[in-house]
């Protein structure tokens, strides 16, 4: 796969997009090409989790560009950035699931935070060279997560941008490892940066190894729904598009060096969730063979498991006019439409290697 076309030079100099066939990436392209004229270059390894179908609906779309490559590999990224000139790098690529970093860290190491490194550097070697007006409007807008920040008691406040830095999963301990990189790469060399650390998202084109799709799946399927633990971890659920339109604001008019907390302000503890999507599948896809509650199982939980997120959005609220649209409520029901309404999509991507995954992290539960 190579890129398409050479792009102009001029104001429509494109946005370039690391991760951008996973599952938010995938969103934000997909909602950036429906809204503005600035075209797109899409960068993605393609690893387990990154599928070009995701993108299938810009097939023809003359501002949209996909190239698969590494973040992490120097050359690669420096020809492309001088070819291109982009405006700004939005970076979601990253290994995302935490029970894989538990079983096997080190390509977390290896993305998260080497590649993060080698992909600073090689912006900035690109940002050193720009004309000075250019040089002033570009961005790197760091993609993160509210896991950097551990685990909250049930009365403890909920994370905001001055929250001390506690990660405890090796994935959430390559994304601090991140964040900090990014950071000193702006204290030190001036690379104009800006971090968002967001909450929990759900939506279309999530990979089924994360909770919803993965209940989903296994629902419709009639395979044992696995509840890890207790159930009672929270989480702070944000519809992806949501997500999306506040990477937007920050990347128009966030501030250099600021970071920004993104959430849905919609705590949730997991067995609600489980309830909830049940509830959903017996009203939108009622089975003969009864409620999808029914397949409810409690299993081993996730070593080291987090037991409560939470962000306050105060920040992007105020500063940039950021607000979710959807409740948890019409996200996770316009969710579950997705998923019946797109059962190819999730057929395609439960290939060999997936049902590897389900053999290695819930066979020994
Ligand atoms: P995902 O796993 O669905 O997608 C990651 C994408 O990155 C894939 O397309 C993959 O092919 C690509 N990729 C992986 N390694 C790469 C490399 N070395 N070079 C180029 N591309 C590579 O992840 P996601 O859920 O879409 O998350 C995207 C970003 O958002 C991640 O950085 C994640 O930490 C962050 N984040 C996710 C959530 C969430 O709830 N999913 C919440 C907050 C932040
Ligand atoms: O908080 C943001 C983070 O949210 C992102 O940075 C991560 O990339 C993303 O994967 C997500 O991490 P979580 O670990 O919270 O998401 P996951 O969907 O894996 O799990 C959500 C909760 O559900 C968590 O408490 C574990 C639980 N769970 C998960 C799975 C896959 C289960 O109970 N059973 C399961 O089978």
């Amino acid at each position: 796969m190579t890129v398409v076309t050479t792009l102009r030079t001029d104001e429509l100099r494109p946005v370039l997009v690391t991760g951008g066939a996973g599952f938010i990436g995938a969103n934000f392209v997909l909602d950036w090409c429906a809204g503005q004229d600035v075209p797109v270059v899409t960068l993605d390894k393609l690893t387990y989790a990154g599928n070009l179908h995701n993108l299938a609906g810009l097939h023809g779309n003359e501002r949209h560009s996909f190239v698969r490559g590494d973040i992490g590999d120097v050359d690669f990224v420096r020809t492309l950035l001088s070819r291109i000139k982009p405006r700004a790098i939005v970076n979601f690529a990253a290994e995302s699931h935490v029970d894989r970093s538990i079983l096997g860290p080190e390509d977390f190491i290896t993305t998260n935070i080497v590649g993060t490194f080698r992909l600073l550097e090689t912006a900035r070697e690109y940002w050193t060279g720009l004309p000075q007006r250019e040089k002033e409007s570009f961005r790197f807008l760091h993609v993160s997560t509210d896991e950097v920040y551990g685990s909250l008691t049930p009365e403890a406040d909920p994370f905001h941008e001055a929250s001390p830095y506690s990660p405890n999963s090796p994935y959430s301990a390559s994304k601090a490892a991140s964040d900090h990189l990014v950071r000193a790469w702006h204290h030190t060399y001036g690379l104009p940066v800006i971090i968002t650390n967001c909450s929990n998202n759900y939506g279309p084109y999530q990979f089924p190894e994360k909770l919803i799709p993965l209940m989903i799946h296994h629902a419709l399927a009639g395979k044992p729904l696995p509840v890890y633990g207790d159930g009672q971890q929270i989480r702070d659920w944000l519809y992806v598009s949501d997500h999306c339109a506040a990477i937007r604001a920050v990347l128009r008019e966030g501030q250099p060096g600021h970071t920004y907390a993104i959430g849905g302000d919609s705590e949730k503890s997991n067995i609600d969730v489980v309830r909830t999507i049940c509830d959903a599948l017996d009203q939108e896809r009622p089975s003969a063979k009864g409620s999808y509650g029914q397949y409810i199982t409690f299993v081993p939980d996730r070593p080291g498991h987090d037991r409560r997120y939470a962000i306050n959005a105060g920040k992007i609220r105020q500063m940039l006019g950021w607000r979710p649209r959807e409740s948890f409520e019409s996200g996770l029901r316009k969710t579950v439409r997705w998923y019946l309404d797109n059962a190819a999509w999730t057929d395609s991507v439960v290939a060999g290697s997936y049902r590897d995954w389900l053999g290695r992290n819930y066979s020994a539960r």
